[in-house]
């Protein structure tokens, strides 16, 4: 049955993974008509919270209340059926399959005579449903043909076709575009004004002030702050889920820049590149900035040997290098933190010390074997350096947090100790405070005289730590700016204008 306004109560969940408790008497209710924003750092136990809502995982203690009867769930179909729906920090809609197959995968419209699925009946209702929420999406697209904040749409729509009346949606905006996500919003205070309750996880303190109601702070498996978001500010929540005040956010940059030490002449590839050509000094930071698709990715990759370079070379230390594999790449120095974590970065059923030493495995080789005891003392050291939480570094990846994750490719290539550093969206996913650390990081590598390129779709962050800022659009480099003569709008302007 449909709950009649979906007001939630959770109470005293408890949930332990082996030697790990994710959750401890967390006790968290939001109200009908409301964007509740859940915050906390990595590992402080949202997803894990939010699974337990919608159905992924049973609770080891503590009830869910909705209203007013206790409710509980053996999967994700029971939740759904109770109106509760979530969309998870990693999408997942078949590709091959169209926007309206994906709406009514497993739940298909059958009609009786003949006895086969009702293809125009599901086209027509979710053709209705776009209507009636103003979404441009066409229910016979493949999935494979739309951007990710379109994907976003359709998950929506999976959710408001089951008559959702809590919507989860964990870290959505991560990787959507600057106006992908304003319109998210737009969305959101929509679904709420139609009385729905959504359930917001953002590590973006801005987009959090911008859509919430209430908000609920967790830290260490236990809500430690709750109530109106007007009652609170960016620097009292970030202290509920740190413990202390964070200053010094973005560390001061004085490092001394020296010589040219890797140059790009002319790169082009068929990916998206085109004629690219820009250079990294030694101890010098280089942000690059622009929009979702502008080939910030793709120089990255065909830098590092992943995508075919057709024109074009690249000098490290004035001396040519030919890269025709990642394994070239490593050789000469050169590391690449890629912004997908999942496809692209990590092995996840793997443990994390592996996925650590991976491309560093000459450091513990020992002709005939590895040698476990350095790989364990490389492993702690680095996990220690980008504060992973991990309840051992041989855990599999897939068992850390979204943002812990991530952590362990910073660790790795740390580890890589190379001259020429690639962070391709480094600070994905990862919450303030680590944030910070990886801020710092970035200037310690400099100050250790290491060139950095540093992608990032965040202008704050390119501005707090980049000594120059390189913009592309549409495969091609439009801007090579220092950051103390530019300013964002400036580069939001070269990012997004077409001539
Ligand atoms: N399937 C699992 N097996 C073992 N441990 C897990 C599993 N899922 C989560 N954990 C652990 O539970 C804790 C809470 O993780 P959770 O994913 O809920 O964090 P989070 O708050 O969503 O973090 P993030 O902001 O990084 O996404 C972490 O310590 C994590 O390692
Ligand atoms: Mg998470």
């Amino acid at each position: 049955m449909t709950p009649q306004t979906g007001q939630l109560h959770m109470e005293k969940i408890l949930k332990v993974f082996g030697p790990v408790t994710a959750l401890k008497n967390a006790t968290f209710s939001t109200r009908p008509g409301t964007v509740h924003a859940l915050c906390g750092e990595n590992g402080a136990g949202k997803s894990t919270l939010m699974k337990i809502l919608s159905g992924v995982y049973q609770p080891d203690g503590g009830k869910i209340v909705m209203d007013d009867r206790e409710i509980e769930f053996k999967n994700p179909g029971q939740a759904l059926d109770a109106g509760i729906s979530m969309l998870y920090q990693e999408l997942d809609l078949a590709e091959d399959l169209t926007v309206y197959e994906n709406i009514f995968l497993g739940n298909e419209l059958i009609s009786r005579i003949p006895l086969v699925v009702n293809r125009r009946e599901m086209i027509s209702r979710t053709a209705e449903l776009c209507r009636q929420n103003g979404f441009d999406i066409q229910p016979t697209a493949m999935i494979k043909s739309l951007t990710l904040g379109q994907c976003q749409i359709v998950e929506l729509l999976k959710a408001l076709m089951r008559k959702a009346k809590i919507i989860v949606m964990d870290e959505p905006t991560s990787s959507l575009t600057e106006s992908e996500a304003q319109r998210l919003f737009k969305i959101v205070k929509d679904l709420r004004t139609q009385g729905l309750t959504i359930i917001y996880i953002s590590h973006r303190m801005e987009e959090v002030i911008q859509l919430a109601d209430d908000i609920s702070v967790l830290r260490d498996g236990e809500i430690v702050a709750t109530g109106s978001l007007a009652d609170m500010n960016i620097s009292t929540i970030v202290k509920h889920m740190v413990g202390r005040e964070l200053d010094d956010f973005f560390p001061p940059r004085h490092t001394k820049i020296g010589e040219i030490y890797f140059q790009a002449i002319g790169l082009k590839s068929n990916e998206g590149v085109q004629e690219v050509s820009f250079d990294v000094r030694r101890g010098e930071i280089v942000g690059m900035a622009g929009l979702v698709g502008a080939g910030r990715t793709e120089v990255a990759r065909t830098i590092f040997g992943l995508q075919q370079l057709t024109a074009g070379h690249m000098k490290l230390d004035n001396k040519p290098v030919k890269i025709k594999h990642p394994s070239d790449a490593i050789k000469k120095g050169i590391a690449l933190l890629t912004e997908d974590r999942k496809r692209s970065g990590l092995c996840t059923i793997l443990p994390c010390s592996w996925n650590m030493t991976l491309p560093n495995y000459t450091q513990i080789n020992m002709k005939y074997f590895l040698k476990l005891s350095k790989e364990r003392q490389l492993c702690e050291k680095f996990g220690q350096k980008v504060s992973v939480k991990w309840s051992h570094p041989n855990a599999p990846a897939n068992s850390l947090s979204g943002g812990n994750q991530q952590k362990i490719l910073v660790g790795r290539w740390l580890m890589a100790n190379s001259e020429f550093m690639i962070f391709d969206e480094p600070t994905r996913g990862i919450d303030i405070g680590a944030k910070k650390e990886i801020y710092h990081l970035l200037n310690e590598l400099a100050a250790e005289n290491k060139a950095i390129l540093f992608i990032s779709s965040e202008l704050p962050e390119l501005f707090g730590v980049c000594d120059r800022i390189l913009v592309m659009r549409r495969g091609r480099l439009v801007g090579d700016l220092k950051t103390q003569e530019t300013t964002p709008e400036k580069v939001m302007h070269l990012a997004a204008v077409e001539e």
